[in-house]
């Protein structure tokens, strides 16, 4: 079985995704952490997000063991990724270990943005997780905050609007819930709740 769940920055997606796997003992992935890896690559080699060949590269030679590195998570390095990933170069680059990755058997839960549009058309749950900007930016902040970082909260809502609106404005696999996919709605949700719908709208789907 293949789940899909897509959706803007912030909206749960990665908890949602990776309770869905625990529960039905498939594999989890995280697709948003390969456009990461890329963006950190950049960042690491004093490039520009911007430079699509060593973008290509950086997607080309990427090691997908060292795709826990703590770094990843840093805001600089998520809107180093969200330039990245508006190159179609190297979207196509990074495609085909998504697609082996959810041929395994007994199949995988990916989260990103394009899994259910592009990556993974057939797959038989589609769930397009969203929530209200401030709502996102209020779980983003107090996230970074956990984990020791200095954030603003305006300064963490502009900046989740800004990657939204390139991530639904570029050409390269747009974000947008695919025509028969499920929306969750989580603005007044919280996890277990959340979990729950999730949950339901999976059985209904299979
Ligand atoms: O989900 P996360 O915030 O970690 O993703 C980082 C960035 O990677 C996103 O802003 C988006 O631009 C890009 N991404 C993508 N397609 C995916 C997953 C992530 O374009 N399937």
């Amino acid at each position: 079985m293949i789940i899909a769940v897509d959706g803007p920055v912030a909206a749960g997606k990665g908890t949602l995704a990776r309770r869905l796997a625990a529960h039905y003992g498939l594999a989890y992935l995280d697709t948003g952490a390969l456009y990461r890896a890329v963006g950190l690559a950049l960042l690491d080699a004093g490039r520009s997000a911007d430079d699509s060949a060593a973008a290509l590269a950086a997607a080309r030679a990427l090691d997908p063991a060292r795709l826990d590195d703590p770094r990843l998570r840093e805001e600089r390095v998520g809107e180093a990724a969200s330039r990245v990933a508006a190159m179609q170069p190297v979207r196509d680059a990074l495609l085909e270990f998504q697609r082996d990755v959810a041929a395994r058997p007994p199949g995988a839960v990916l989260d990103g943005r394009d899994i259910a549009t592009v990556v993974c058309p057939d797959a038989e749950v589609k769930l397009f997780v969203t929530a209200s900007a401030e709502a996102r930016a209020r779980r983003r902040h107090a996230e970074l905050t956990a984990r020791g970082e200095t954030a603003d909260l305006d300064e963490v809502l502009a900046d989740l609007q800004r990657r939204d609106a390139r991530d639904q404005a570029r050409d390269a696999a747009p974000l947008r819930p695919a025509a028969d996919a499920s929306l969750l709605d989580t603005t007044n949700l919280d996890i277990e709740a959340a979990f729950r719908a999730a949950l339901s709208l999976t059985e209904g789907a299979c």
